[in-house]
């Protein structure tokens, strides 16, 4: 069994189970509320920003924590853009080189209504996940929306008509309701003897517990070992601290995510998206009869003594079911080059690169990645057939980096309306 107080839930999501069990959170909401209106007089587009419960952190504070049924448009809606940014208390953006967001992700559940209120008679199938269209296996890259310290750059908003569906009630289970859980991994990276390996979750910057080799597993139930695990994810546990440089003294603050909805009330003239998150990682495999993926999420990058050229993860994936992209990404961390979508013909379908900061503020923090690029190809042009192989690359700089993903975000629509 997992240590849930080591484990990450990005790739454990029995963490999620016990703390969805533990703590069922209520949040703040509301600080502004605007509305806009599209050309297009169907499209009453709204937006709203939300915040979620603040938590505390200290310097070198690593803290994971999940809020279960945050503030999200009710009813049936069709979202245009959800991004998402870490404030403190004053409501201020936190530059990245105080408090580091490594990830935030907005997962879909669905939670019997008449579940009992008493925690111990909560059973595990009173929630149901509602994970995206894949491709990776079992709980692995479930969310909707969701990246890192990249989030202020990269826009997660789609054109008109098309939209990703939420609220459906003929998509929610009998007896169920359909609710939204934010999960984050924030770390304070104030006063860190090494704030950039501490970004990367490097183990041996981390003041783990003494039992920490001896008791973790990884997403293959298998021990980690100090030789064979330098860094990731499972070295970034809840509670967890960066070591600190010396005598260094920094206030404990309170922060919270604020994140951005936009969205319209369902209409006929919506047209909604499937959404994929690709893993450079992926070791598909088939046994025959059916395709197995097997995500990592994360990958290290092993010293190579200086090569030049960038380091390249990839992985080919099939895609069951095609369609026209309208939307691609890629969350990535500090350093990489770049990432590319291929066609099975070797055809790029999108190509996403990072924007690094030359400044102080936050957003534009100098040496960070603070953006990447989205495509956004002209609705019907890029088409991706049924049974598709893909082939996704993620490009770094070559040189020891723990921790790093390769993750390709596309939206595939199912038709375009003719008017476009
Ligand atoms: C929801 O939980 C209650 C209390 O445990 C149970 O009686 C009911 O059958 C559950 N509903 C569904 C749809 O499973
Ligand atoms: C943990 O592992 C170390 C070696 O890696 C070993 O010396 C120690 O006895 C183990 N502790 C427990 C409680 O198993
Ligand atoms: C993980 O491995 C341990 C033995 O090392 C085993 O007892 C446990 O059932 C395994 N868990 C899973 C989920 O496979
Ligand atoms: C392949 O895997 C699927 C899903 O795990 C399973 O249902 C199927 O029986 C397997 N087929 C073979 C030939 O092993
Ligand atoms: C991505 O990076 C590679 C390696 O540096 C480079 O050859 C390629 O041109 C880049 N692609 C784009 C679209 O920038």
């Amino acid at each position: 069994m997992v240590n849930p107080s080591y484990s990450s839930n990005l790739v454990n999501m029995k963490f999620i189970f016990k703390t969805m069990i533990f703590s069922l959170s209520i949040l703040l909401t509301l600080p502004s509320t605007s509305f806009s209106l599209y050309q297009n007089p169907i499209n009453l587009v709204k937006t709203i920003t939300f915040a979620s419960d603040s938590f505390e952190i200290g310097p070198g504070k690593i803290t994971s924590r999940t809020f279960m049924d945050i503030e999200f448009p009710k009813g049936h809606v069709g979202v245009k853009s959800f991004d998402a940014e870490l404030v403190d208390e004053e409501g201020n953006s936190i530059p990245s080189y105080e408090t580091y967001l490594h990830h935030w992700f907005a997962i879909k559940y669905n939670q019997n209504i008449t579940m009992s209120h008493n925690s111990k008679l909560i059973r595990p199938q009173d929630f149901i996940y509602q994970r995206n269209q894949g491709t990776c296996n079992g709980y692995i890259l479930p969310h909707y929306w969701g990246f890192g310290v990249e989030s202020r750059g990269t826009t997660s908003n789609i054109p008109d008509p098309f939209v990703i569906e939420a609220g459906n009630p003929a998509k929610v289970h009998n007896g169920y309701e359909e609710k939204w859980l934010l999960n984050l991994l924030v770390i304070d990276i104030r006063g860190a003897e090494d704030k950039k390996g501490c970004t990367q979750c490097r183990c041996d910057l981390i003041n783990l517990p003494k039992d920490f080799y001896n008791v973790t597993k990884d997403i293959h139930n298998q021990t980690l070992t100090a030789t064979n695990y330098k860094g990731g994810l499972f070295c970034c546990g809840d509670n967890l601290q960066c070591k600190l440089r010396e005598d260094f003294q920094g206030p404990i603050r309170k922060v919270s995510l604020r994140y951005k909805i936009s969205w319209v009330d369902w209409n006929e003239y919506q047209v909604p998206v499937r959404v994929y998150i690709l893993d450079s990682t992926d070791k598909v495999k088939s046994n025959g009869s059916q395709i197995i993926h097997d995500c990592q999420a994360e990958y290290t990058i092993e010293p190579n003594g200086g090569g030049d050229s960038p380091h390249v993860q990839k992985a080919n994936i099939p895609m069951e079911k095609g369609g026209y992209l309208i939307y691609g990404t890629a969350h990535m961390h500090s350093g990489v080059v770049n990432a590319t979508l291929y066609g099975q013909d070797g055809r790029i379908l999108c190509t996403s690169t990072p924007k690094y900061g030359t400044g102080k503020e936050a957003g534009n923090e100098e040496g960070y990645l603070t953006g990447m690029s989205v495509c956004y190809p002209q609705p019907g042009s890029v088409k991706i057939k049924d049974g598709e192989m893909l082939t996704v690359e993620s490009r770094y700089e070559n040189e020891f980096r723990t921790g790093v993903m390769g993750h390709f975000y596309i939206y595939l629509a199912e038709n375009i309306p003719e008017r476009y």
